[in-house]
């Protein structure tokens, strides 16, 4: 049995360095939260820097450890030197979470060449450059956990979500390589795939309330998912506690993948 498992140890991240890609917002706003609140000590990153700030100040009011700096995904040598200046500043990384990735809901013929890239900038090869700043960094320390964004959109899809939702699969078989080819050398890679949660990326949707409600009886628990509800499961594939998983997809979605949600049989 791994130390720790027996308790609460194994669930902890006392001493890790983490970086949170995204932490401005959103879900990565809760991670950076939840693993401070485990122990780490968190760079928040985001294009978006006083919003990454603001977040790194609030960990620290709230006593835990973290730093913030401005960081655009899409910049390979930014990404690679932000991650090497961490691993300067503190001697090592361990966690590494990336959210970022934008959503253009357009039909196939109605999309721009210029909105195609957009999203594949960012979703695909933004994921890509932390995937591999990351990963030369823990595979030349030999331990380390990644996790990547997918989504249901991943798996299942609406109209108006093509290119979204190609990256979604795409950042899940990017995953999985990954995990193929860093797992010999100690580092860990997964991906989350959230259902709908309430977050300034979905913003559109809950404008509209019979979008809103549409999608939240989509689910098994019949409601959309908070921030904290996606954070939870993420700290948990870093920790310890998650020390056999990699290359998997853990499906946060309130059920909404495990059923077709159209009809439920009289009776039952
Ligand atoms: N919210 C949902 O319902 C939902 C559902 C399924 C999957 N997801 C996935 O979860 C992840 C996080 O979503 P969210 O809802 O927290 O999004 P969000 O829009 O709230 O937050 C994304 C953050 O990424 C930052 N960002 C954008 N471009 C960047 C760049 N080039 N470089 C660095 N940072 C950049 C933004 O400033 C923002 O702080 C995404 O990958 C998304 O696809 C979200």
């Amino acid at each position: 049995m791994i130390p720790g498992m027996r308790d609460q140890a194994a669930f902890r991240l006392d001493g890790r360095v983490a970086a949170v890609i995204g932490a401005g917002s959103g879900i990565g706003e809760a991670v950076a939260e939840a693993c401070a609140g485990q122990g780490a000590r968190v760079a928040c990153f985001d294009a978006d820097e006083p919003r990454a700030r603001a977040v790194a100040e609030r960990i620290g009011v709230a006593g835990g450890a973290a730093e913030s700096g401005c960081l655009d995904l899409r910049d390979r040598a930014a990404v690679d030197a932000a991650l090497d200046a961490l691993r300067a500043r503190h001697g090592r990384l361990d966690i590494a979470v990336c959210t970022p990735s934008i959503n253009v809901r357009k039909p196939v013929l109605a999309y721009s060449e210029e909105e195609v890239d957009r999203v594949l900038s960012l979703n695909l090869k933004g994921n890509f450059n932390l995937l591999r700043a990351a990963g030369r960094i823990m595979t030349a320390q030999r331990s380390g956990a990644i996790v990547l964004f997918s989504s249901i959109r991943g798996v299942v899809v609406e109209p108006g979500q093509s290119v979204y939702a190609a990256t979604k699969a795409g950042i899940v078989q990017m995953a999985r390589a990954a995990a193929a080819e860093f797992g010999p050398h100690g580092v860990r890679v997964n991906a989350v795939a959230p259902g709908v949660v309430d977050t300034p990326l979905t913003a559109q949707v809950k404008a509209d309330k019979q979008w809103y409600d549409a999608y939240a009886a989509k689910s098994i628990l019949g409601r959309w998912a908070r921030p904290e509800e996606i954070a939870g499961p993420t700290v948990f594939l870093v920790s310890d506690a998650a020390s056999y998983i990699t290359g998997a997809v853990l499906f946060v979605d309130g059920g909404w993948t495990a059923v077709d949600g159209r009809f439920t049989p009289p009776g039952m």
